[in-house]
């Protein structure tokens, strides 16, 4: 590219003579502090940073933004700093997913109605980088992503504790009397000792390695602690990048392909990562144009073992993982089923971006012939019971489990679940298949991460930890437990969930990849119109604005309008 075909050359011009608007452009970019030489003639970076005071696992990213902006001068580009919509897991209710195709939404046309010429992303907290990333890929500038970073391991009376599984684990050890007060107040000092994300491989820590994966990230960012110094080296080596992915014009387009989604799941899945990861990545496939699939998910996931030895699923913590290699050194090991010759936004092709990539350490990082999981770790079901899909994290489930047939205990929503599931009068056991219904897109509202129904507290005293559970809401990537998820179409809009009663035998068996209510396709039919919907939740405001648009979880949960495809113009900005 040459100066005068940057983008925001629309905006600053070269000539004084240019008109009325560049006049007023460049005036006001004087009002800002800068001399026209600062910034005539180069690229503008935006550096979008989701930092705010009310989200801890982003909270270090206000600094980190002078290091990008650093590394953009330093190239030759003029950086300017975007605030765009905080999405903390820990704080926004109902659920941080209502708001994900918001920040999705604000990305995108923050990117077009800007002189932006290329984007430095900066999120990392679950679905600030599904959200970035989609809204990037609908404005289709050259971008590249600056991940979080997780936070340091936890520490409580010797134990190395994970954030969020171990926050369940004694969680659950307190319902059951095994700790007190005491010992809580001590966890809550250990768990989460710095900033950063999420250390366990939840939705944080999966969806930034499937940032990498697709190529959008520096060679290893993904898993840097958010406190090493080799984050602010990263920050600002991004935004250096950025200068150069700006002057050649390598559109997100050219990046996030249908070889680099594939690849993305396929890390996923070796990963043992959460299953938000199967929504978030078929919503940003279709901001793509990839028609990604549940299928695929299952297809791939029976090509690749489950590698990485992090919990929930294994022993260890993200910054074992990035000193055993990150994930340069994890995608060694599956250079099999990558596709290597297609583009990054840091190497000409993959096999570029990992080559010379090593293990250091076998445990955290296993090899092929000693898997964690001989496949990966995300199952898609299928059954009357779930028309349009359904996952299981059934490595993170107690193998007894994953065939079993029981009789359903169902919940209305989830209000009534957490008011009555310790009541014995239900005559829950434990081998009762706890449903819970009214949580997934559109009834949750949100979705909301519901989905490890807690285990009646008289169970968990006789040592019961794991139990079948289905909904259609999702569950956080820390958590663990043979929990049937994203159950579509979801009970809201009439799917069969709805029409489950409690006693009805349902059975689950993970290995044919089956979900069956036992019931006759009759009965269901009879009980399909017998229902009414329920009301909806918002009149107005952005909830109404979601309620009407957002899709089901099978298709990404994405607003319909905002997946599908078209033209949109560019702003006339001279
Ligand atoms: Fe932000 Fe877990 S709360 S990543």
């Amino acid at each position: 590219m040459r100066p005068e075909e940057l983008r925001s050359h629309q905006w600053y011009g070269e000539s004084l003579s240019s008109g009325l608007r560049t006049f007023s452009h460049r005036a006001r970019t004087r009002q800002l502090g800068y001399l026209p030489q600062e910034h005539l003639g180069k690229p503008v970076v935006a550096v979008l940073n989701t930092w705010s005071d009310i989200n801890p696992c982003h909270v270090h990213l206000r600094e980190r933004a002078q290091a990008v902006k650093r590394g953009v001068w330093q190239a030759g580009g003029f950086p300017l700093e975007f605030p765009v919509s905080t999405l903390s897991e820990t704080f926004q209710k109902p659920t941080p997913m209502l708001y994900r195709n918001l920040l999705a939404l604000e990305t995108e046309e923050l990117l077009r109605s800007y002189p932006v010429d290329g984007a430095v992303l900066m999120g990392g907290c679950d679905k600030s980088t599904p959200a970035l990333l989609m809204g990037a890929a609908s404005a289709d500038v050259p971008a590249v992503f600056v991940p979080a970073g997780p936070m340091l391991p936890g520490h409580w009376r010797g134990e190395v504790l994970g954030s969020g599984t171990d926050m369940w684990k004694y969680w659950d050890d307190k319902r059951s009397g095994l700790i007190g007060d005491c010992e809580l107040s001590g966890l809550e000092s250990g768990l989460a000792r710095s900033p950063g994300h999420c250390m366990t491989m939840g939705t944080a820590s999966t969806l930034t390695a499937a940032a990498e994966a697709l190529g959008v990230t520096l060679p290893g960012a993904s898993s840097i602690p958010a406190v090493d110094s080799g984050h602010e080296r990263m920050a600002a080596a991004a935004g250096m990048l950025a200068v150069d992915l700006a002057w050649r014009d390598l559109r997100l387009s050219r990046v996030l392909t249908r070889e680099a989604y594939e690849d993305a799941v396929a890390t996923v899945l070796a990963l043992g990562g959460s299953t938000n990861a199967v929504i978030h990545l078929i919503a940003m496939a279709g901001r793509s144009g990839v028609a990604l699939s549940l299928d695929d998910f299952d297809r791939i996931a029976r090509t690749v073992p489950v590698l990485a030895n992090v919990r929930p699923g294994g022993t260890y913590l993200m910054e074992d993982f990035h000193f055993a290699g990150g994930l340069p050194g994890f995608l060694s090991r599956l250079t099999d089923v990558l596709h290597l010759a297609r583009p990054t936004v840091a190497h000409a092709t993959l096999r570029e971006q990992i080559d010379g990539a090593r293990v250091e350490d076998p445990e955290v990082i296993r090899p092929r012939e000693r898997p964690v999981a001989p496949e990966g770790g995300v199952a898609v079901l299928r059954g009357n019971l779930c028309p349009d899909g359904a996952v299981i994290k059934h490595i993170a489930a107690e193998p007894h489990l994953l065939r079993h047939t029981g009789p359903a205990v169902v919940f209305d929503d989830y209000r009534t679940l957490q008011r009555t599931i310790d009541d014995p009068a239900l005559g829950i056991t434990a081998d009762s298949v706890l449903v819970l219904r009214n949580a997934g897109p559109k009834g949750g509202p949100g979705m909301p991460e519901y989905g490890m129904l807690p285990i009646p507290e008289y169970l968990l005293k006789q040592g019961v930890r794991d139990m079948v559970r289905i909904s259609d809401a999702r569950m956080s990537g820390t958590s663990y437990g043979a929990c049937v998820l994203h159950v579509a179409p979801e009970s809201y809009v009439g799917g069969p969930l709805a029409h489950v009663r409690s006693g009805d035998l349902v059975t689950l068996d993970v290995p044919a990849r089956t979900l069956r209510l036992e019931v006759t396709d009759e009965e269901l039919e009879r009980r399909r119109a017998e229902w009414t919907p329920p009301p909806a939740h918002w009149e107005r405001g952005y909830g109404a604005l979601y309620q009407e648009h957002v899709t089901q979880a099978d298709t990404g949960c994405d607003f319909a309008f905002l997946a599908r495809p078209g033209t949109v113009h560019e702003p006339n900005a001279g």
